[in-house]
């Protein structure tokens, strides 16, 4: 299996330079409220929500910010194999239990410096409704005091409400497209579907473009 850690692995690279001119933008996107999380998002499945997310994370952790990645993907979210963790406990198991439990239980170090993964968990029967809880609500304001920055892998928006409803928790959103693949008609029905967080959308990152530059490196896109 491919190491998608580009920026820990690779990160002379031109995909690596290209996260960290994300992360830079998304630093000064606010200027009077300092970032603290980030919802990752796109129209559908395979556009490269995951990679981007664990890369933009490792990405923050390397300025030395002690930084959150969640999977809130809890359909077919796949944080804890891209950082080989476990996934016996995790985000949906959280949700059902009491705020109190030392969060560190779930919270998983990872080999990267400052970062630190909270994956999906079990597959619940009720993803939505468990995003749409209350205590998601609570949950996504402890973890916003006990981390410099919180960065959540979602879901496609397509179909499914689970993006939109964390879309309303975070300080900014990330639209992930694929080139030559995300049909522009599709991008900007997710863009009218988070109409309602319009200040907080960020930008659109243009993944999976070929480089000729990248032709060495030529399993990884730009
Ligand atoms: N820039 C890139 N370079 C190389 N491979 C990439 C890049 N972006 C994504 N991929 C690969 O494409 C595949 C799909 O990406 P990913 O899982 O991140 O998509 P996703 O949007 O999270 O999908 P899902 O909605 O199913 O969770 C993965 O195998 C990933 O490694
Ligand atoms: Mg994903």
């Amino acid at each position: 299996m491919k190491n998608e850690l580009i920026v820990i692995s690779r990160p002379k690279s031109g995909i690596s330079e290209a996260i960290k001119t994300i992360r830079t933008n998304l630093q000064f996107s606010s200027i009077d409220h300092k970032v603290k999380s980030i919802l990752v998002t796109s129209s559908f499945s395979g556009e490269g929500k995951s990679f981007i997310s664990a890369n933009l994370a490792a990405s923050f952790a390397q300025t030395g910010s002690k930084v959150l990645l969640v999977d809130c993907d809890m359909r077919r979210g796949r944080q804890h194999v891209v950082f080989g963790l476990n996934n016996e406990k995790g985000l949906s198991n959280l949700l059902i239990t009491s705020l109190d439990k030392k969060l560190g239980y779930y919270i998983q170090r990872t080999k990267v410096d400052n970062l630190y993964v909270l994956p999906m968990g079990v597959v619940p029967p009720n993803p939505s409704e468990l995003l749409a809880s209350d205590k998601n609500k609570q949950l996504s304001e402890i973890l916003e005091k006990e981390f410099d920055m919180v960065i959540y892998d979602g879901v496609p928006i397509g179909g499914l409400p689970d993006s939109i409803i964390m879309a309303d928790l975070v300080d900014k959103i990330v639209i992930v497209c694929a080139y030559k693949q995300t049909p522009m008609e599709m991008l900007q029905n997710t863009k009218k579907s988070l109409d309602k967080f319009n200040d907080k959308i960020a930008g659109v990152i243009v993944n999976k473009m070929p480089s000729s530059k990248n032709h060495y490196y030529n399993n990884y896109y730009n």
